[in-house]
């Protein structure tokens, strides 16, 4: 079973390492922006829900910014949760300095969010870079059941599983001449184990260990089924949300949104 604290204390020691002013301004163009941090076709399936009035949680929402865009959506309060307890204070701070009373951020472990949130959100929503640090996707889904009212829904806006499949620039296997050449087995059980930093917020460093792991499309539909959830909508994307913009518009699916329904 994956030691969720590990992780804990690597994103903690990522955020120390940031890229120097990473997230600062962030508040800056959510307060003049509208719908920032989303992809274009994102936003405009987000347009079309009404989340007036509404609870809306983000799982794994690592600085906030995505939950405090939403809220422009008009959602009475949102709730962000992450694991680290450093990001977190930047979530908060994000959301104070860019004017957003109605929403705020718990550091904790998903697995462990207490049954206060129980029946709880109307909308869960997960994005970018989220479900991969969760060995059980049924466990975690249910974890999302549980903390849905009934009748509530849950976005993931995430990697395409087939893109752990391509060799990223950087690594050995990479060739931009061959970019229909597949490096990893879409089944691979092994989980990722990186111990260079997290790219995208901090510079590469020997960094502890981040721990997390390759779900198929069938392991996210056959979990949401045992969590008693409906999937209501399922769009890929031929773009890439956040490693490498090598593969972008080649014909592979590297991005996707599911939308799922609560059944009860
Ligand atoms: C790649 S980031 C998400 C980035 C975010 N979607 C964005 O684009 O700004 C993944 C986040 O998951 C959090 N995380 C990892 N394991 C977790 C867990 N078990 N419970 C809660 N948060 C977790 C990490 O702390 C990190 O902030």
């Amino acid at each position: 079973m994956i030691d969720f604290y590990a992780n804990k204390e690597a994103w903690e020691e990522a955020f120390e390492h940031r890229h120097p002013g990473w997230g600062d301004e962030n508040y800056k163009r959510l307060r003049n922006e509208k719908l920032p941090f989303f992809t274009p076709d994102v936003a405009q399936e987000l347009r079309l829900i009404n989340f007036k009035g509404k609870s809306v949680a983000q799982f794994c929402c690592n600085n906030g910014r995505e939950l405090l865009s939403l809220m422009q959506l008009g959602a009475e309060n949102g709730v962000g949760f992450d694991i680290a307890e450093n990001i977190i204070n930047q979530a908060s701070d994000t959301a104070k300095k860019a004017g957003i009373d109605n929403c705020r951020f718990v550091a904790c472990n998903i697995m462990d969010i207490p049954e206060q949130y129980y029946n709880s959100f109307d909308y869960i929503m997960f994005t970018i870079g989220a479900i991969a640090w969760f060995d059980d996707l049924e466990r975690l889904f249910k974890k999302v059941s549980d903390c849905l009212r009934p009748g509530g829904t849950l976005l993931i806006h995430d990697f395409h599983p087939l893109i752990n499949m391509l060799p990223i620039p950087g690594e050995p296997e990479f060739d931009e001449n061959h970019l229909n050449k597949l490096a990893y087995s879409y089944f691979k059980k092994e989980p990722w184990i990186e111990n260079n930093g997290m790219s995208y917020m901090s510079e590469k460093y020997p960094s502890k260990t981040f721990t997390s792991f390759t779900h198929t499309i069938s392991d996210i539909i056959n979990s949401l089924i045992q969590a008693d959830m409906n999937i209501k909508k399922f769009n890929e994307y031929d773009y890439d949300i956040g490693i490498s913009e090598a593969y972008n518009e080649k014909g592979f699916p590297l991005s996707f949104l599911l939308i799922a329904g609560k059944v009860r």
